[in-house]
């Protein structure tokens, strides 16, 4: 797991020195993660978790994840390391997956929005690890402004933030969604957060352990505040198309049905077509059949299709976006789109 520096590009290596400092200092610093790229400031640093929530714009009732590098890390930000999240972080560490557990004193209140539990999570890349090594864990939600598509390369970082953070210029990200956030209270999990560790895999790597669990329907909104809210949404309208409709069917249901395209969604203010004006351009979003490269792909084929000129993106399900693995993709398109058309 310990990336040996000296085989890292060395302007890597430059900027990984230039975050350490910066996160000492109280900054915030665009952090790679083999998820989506993080927002990260240090735990002890107060004014660097202040700055997080300004400069995404989040409303302080969202609360953040905490990197750490080894179970070692989180056990000493929770009350009780049971052996649920023993057997879990186990099978899926390093990796997307992000435990909800009760916090201990060692966790501020401005990181969990007030909550008593806190979501851990040891991301599966290597500078991501060694700067939680040099730093201490790193408090980052998706480095995207709240409410929209979460970042997959560095340069999606850098175009959302300008010079206000400095961004680890690392590869894009592997998995390309957000970890699966799992809550555990004693022996009841819930799924907080669909991703790319599905229920089965946890079923059965705790099956294969021989510990029993049950699972409990996802919570009051209180306990899960992160999932009320449309995120993921692109500057244009996203169109989610159940029937083979033609792009000008699609464009001509559009403009027919443009009053019910939401202006604002939850705080978020979305693009739509200048008064007066039709949409006239539609991009379709095509995503490979293969689940995981689907992911992979997703967050910046939804960037490149808003910039691209069009003024509406249209996407297409399938009968075979089957499995748990669509089902955490198609849960962010769900979220992402304006309007339905079947
Ligand atoms: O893959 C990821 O998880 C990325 C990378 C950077 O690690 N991070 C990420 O963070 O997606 P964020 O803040 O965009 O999403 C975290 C989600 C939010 O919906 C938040 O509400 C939820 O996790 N969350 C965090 N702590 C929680 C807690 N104590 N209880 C319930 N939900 C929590
Ligand atoms: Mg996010």
């Amino acid at each position: 797991m310990k990336p040996d520096s000296m085989s890292l590009d060395p302007a890597l290596v430059l900027a990984l020195n230039e975050a350490t400092s910066r996160l000492e200092r109280g900054e915030v610093v665009g952090l790679p993660t083999e998820t989506v790229y993080g927002l990260a400031g240090r735990l002890d640093r107060p004014a660097a978790l202040e700055k997080i929530f300004r400069v995404k714009e989040r409303p302080f009732f969202d609360p953040l994840i905490v990197h750490v590098d080894s179970i070692e890390g989180a056990k000493t930000l929770v009350k009780d390391w049971g052996p649920l999240p023993q057997a879990l972080a186990e099978g899926f560490w390093p990796g997307p997956l992000t435990l909800v557990l009760a916090k201990n004193d060692k966790v501020p209140d401005l990181v969990t929005s007030g909550l008593d539990s806190v979501g851990v999570r040891c991301p599966d890349h290597s500078i991501a690890l060694e700067l939680i090594r040099r730093a201490g864990p790193l408090a980052a939600p998706s480095a995207n402004r709240f409410g929209r598509t979460s970042p997959t390369s560095w340069r999606h970082v850098q175009t959302e933030f300008g010079d206000q953070v400095f961004v680890i210029p690392a590869d894009e990200s592997r998995i390309g969604i957000e970890s699966s956030v799992l809550k555990l209270d004693g022996d009841r999990l819930s799924m907080l957060r669909p991703g790319m560790i599905t229920t089965r895999m946890i079923e059965q790597s705790l099956h294969e352990k021989g510990l029993s669990f049950q699972w409990v329907e996802s919570v009051k909104a209180s306990e899960a505040p992160g999932q009320m809210k449309h995120h993921y949404m692109p500057s244009i309208p996203l169109i989610w198309v159940e029937s083979d409709l033609s792009p000008l069917q699609i464009r001509e249901l559009l403009n027919q049905r443009r009053s019910e395209l939401p202006i604002e969604v939850e705080g978020v203010a979305l693009q739509s077509a200048p008064k007066g004006q039709s949409y006239v351009h539609g991009a379709e979003l095509l995503l490979p059949r293969e689940a995981s490269l689907a992911a992979r792909g997703l967050y910046a084929e939804l960037r490149r299709l808003g910039e691209s000129g069009a003024d509406h993106l249209f996407f297409r399900f399938q009968l075979e976006m089957q499995g748990e693995e669509w089902g955490a993709i198609l849960e962010r398109l769900t979220k992402a789109a304006s309007l339905k058309l079947s």
